[in-house]
């Protein structure tokens, strides 16, 4: 719906494109706007001031950038794109087919992208073999953060199955403790639900279910027991929960008031803001089950097109900067993830970026390498989306039960992935 308005008002936005942009005014909308993505937003508009250009922060509320994405559509359709946006995954597709992006297939040449990133992400950013996207970063979803200390005072070990957690639920409320850190937002909903599908399906199942998007494998029985396993967990999470921020359930297990959360490493640029290191303060394990395997989500920048030479060679600059060596390093150091560059210098790194960065090498060989479906990485953004609400309110309906379920996710599947 929202694409055929968007398609049917395109004329009106390549007409307007950008005439009205002050030479120096780099406008750029993102959904950084917790402690830790803030400082590592700092990274990138300190570069592009000293690059001489305004940074003029188009920042929307709200992790997982639902509501950043639906106000993009709203600001293109307007005929007022920013300069550039954070798009992702299959979505920077979308925007090019709509021949609204600008080609850096050249910036990208000049600067030897394609030698400098690794297969999957230099895909993720071309359309028809051309690059109209920037990466940043790697983030991996699958993580547990836990705080050690409510563990002890619980008298728990850090769990190694979905049941042992769910087992150890009771001791952990005895104990005064919330087991699970959880904001009641559809996508958080979302990012928890594929974690529990890596860690009992495996990497396979997952492909199959959310890349392949195959209706016999959500039908199956291993999806039954992926949604039977994911509300059980819902008993294991605060009443407070109801639209809770994400960086707000972080801090409940920064400040001992929660034992775990399940969120990509974007919650490590919480911990390291409020000061605590891996090992001591907290721990980092992978979700679990899902060791062996990585949902990898890739932050990007993609550039609407413009007329002017001086917005362009802002842009150009701009996609310069967020492929900057350097930049990369001290960006992610903020923000949790690990740079999209390969051969990065890893050694400034803590314990967990540089498991993250082995994880995502070795998972890459292995096939366990899988892109995150909550992340707006896997699917097309109607199936992403129209899964989401499916997941989300089997999650907080007593009464939907999995099968139920399953056959609302094969519906949104049909009903909204393009014919193939
Ligand atoms: C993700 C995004 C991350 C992160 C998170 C929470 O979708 O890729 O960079 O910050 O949302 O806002």
């Amino acid at each position: 719906m929202i694409k055929k308005l968007k398609q049917s008002l395109l004329a009106a936005a390549l007409a307007a494109l950008c005439g009205h942009t002050h030479a120096a005014d780099v406008e750029v909308l993102h959904w950084w706007t917790s402690g830790g993505e803030a400082k590592a937003l700092a990274e990138l508009t300190k570069k592009l001031e000293a690059n001489g250009h305004r940074w003029r922060d188009f920042s929307v509320t709200g992790g997982g950038g639902d509501n950043a994405m639906l106000l993009l559509k709203t600001r293109v359709v307007s005929g007022y794109p920013p300069m550039a946006a954070q798009i992702k995954g299959p979505e920077i597709r979308d925007w090019a087919e709509d021949g609204l992006l600008a080609d850096i297939g050249d910036i990208a040449k000049a600067g030897n992208w394609d030698a400098t990133l690794p297969t999957v992400v230099a895909n993720a950013m071309k359309y028809e073999g051309r690059y109209v996207a920037a990466p940043v970063n790697v983030h991996r979803v699958n993580w547990m953060w836990i705080n050690p200390e409510v563990l002890k005072k619980a008298g728990v070990e850090p769990p190694a199955s979905w049941d042992a957690l769910i087992a150890s639920a009771e001791n952990i409320r005895k104990a005064g403790f919330i087991p699970i850190a959880h904001g009641g937002q559809p996508w958080q909903d979302f990012t928890l639900f594929e974690s529990v599908a890596l860690g009992v399906g495996g990497a396979d199942f997952y492909r199959k279910a959310f890349v392949t998007l195959d209706p016999a494998t959500l039908q199956s029985a291993t999806m039954t027991k992926v949604l039977d396993t994911f509300k059980s967990l819902r008993k294991l999470i605060d009443a407070g929960a109801n639209n809770r921020e994400w960086s707000a359930a972080t801090a409940l297990v920064i400040n001992g008031k929660a034992a775990v959360q399940f969120m990509g490493d974007w919650a490590k640029g919480e911990f390291a803001r409020a000061g605590k290191q891996p090992g001591r303060d907290y721990l980092c394990l992978a979700a679990p089950g899902s060791d062996k395997a990585y949902t990898y989500n890739i932050d990007s920048f993609a550039f609407f097109r413009q007329r002017q030479d001086d917005a362009r060679k802002a842009q150009a600059d701009l996609a310069n900067a967020l492929m900057g060596a350097e930049f990369q390093e001290n960006f992610n150091l903020a923000k949790g993830s690990i740079p999209a560059r390969t051969n990065a210098r890893m050694d400034r790194f803590d314990d967990c970026a540089k498991r993250s960065a082995e994880a995502f090498r070795a998972t890459a060989q292995s096939g366990g390498l899988v892109p995150s479906i909550a992340h707006r990485m896997a699917a097309p953004e109607a199936v992403q989306s129209a899964m989401q609400a499916v997941v989300s309110s089997f999650f907080n309906d007593p009464a939907m039960n999995s099968r139920e379920a399953q056959t609302r996710l094969v519906q949104a599947v049909s009903a909204n992935a393009p014919q193939r």
